[in-house]
């Protein structure tokens, strides 16, 4: 086997050359609640306030991670914590690459978000409760799941069959059904801006 003769030249360059680089923080921002709370499109609403800010940011949900690397997962609670904990480990990829990075699930328990925690690094996570009471996600039903849940058409559905957990120390909590989006967009935008 050839000797490596670049012993110094050939490291990956550090988190802090790419944040530099970038001229920004990598972060964690850990969306959680039920589903239809509004996860996804605040996040996408906040991805677009950081953009034309100049802000690079990442967003995974459900759409780009369940129908790729998470297409062999369903939603018993080993299967969530697979899922979750996957997520995470790609999710710091994106912070350690200097990138504001938005994680939209539903995250259901406690137990599951602190192991999300733990892998990223407290240092670099911030968990916002969307707490859009369950009335108002199953008035929306926006994917008409719940009304399948409640036929029993689905089973273990996050609020009606199958647990949710409010996270206990959110950074921050909002209720969609209460707040403008524009309002909740803000409050994270805000929420990251001082944690850069
Ligand atoms: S998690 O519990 O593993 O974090 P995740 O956020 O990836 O869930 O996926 C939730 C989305 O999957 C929901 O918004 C909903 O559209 C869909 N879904 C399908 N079946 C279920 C179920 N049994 N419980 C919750 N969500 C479900």
């Amino acid at each position: 086997m050839a000797e490596n003769i670049y012993p110094i030249y050939d490291q990956m360059m550090s988190r802090e050359d790419k944040e530099q680089l970038l001229g920004q923080r990598g972060l964690m921002v850990w969306f959680t609640g039920l589903s239809g709370s509004g996860k996804s499109t605040v996040a996408m609403s906040v991805e677009r306030e950081l953009h034309k800010r100049g802000i690079l940011c990442r967003i995974l949900d459900g759409d780009n991670i369940r129908s790729g690397i998470n297409n062999n997962l369903g939603f018993s609670q080993e299967d969530r914590r697979e899922n979750i904990r996957r997520i995470a480990e790609v999710g710091k990829l994106f912070v350690h690459t200097g990138i504001v990075t938005l994680a939209c699930f539903v995250s259901p328990t406690e137990d599951i978000r602190e192991m999300a925690r733990g892998i990223i690094g407290s240092e670099d996570f911030k968990e916002v409760f969307v707490s859009t009471p369950l009335e108002e996600c199953e008035r929306r039903d926006v994917k008409g799941l719940y009304a399948r849940a409640r036929r029993g058409e689905v089973k273990d559905f996050t609020g009606i069959s199958a647990p949710f957990e409010a996270p206990a120390h959110p950074a921050l909590s909002i209720d969609t059904s209460r707040l403008s989006l524009e309002e909740s967009t803000m409050a994270v935008v805000e929420m990251i801006l001082r944690a850069m």
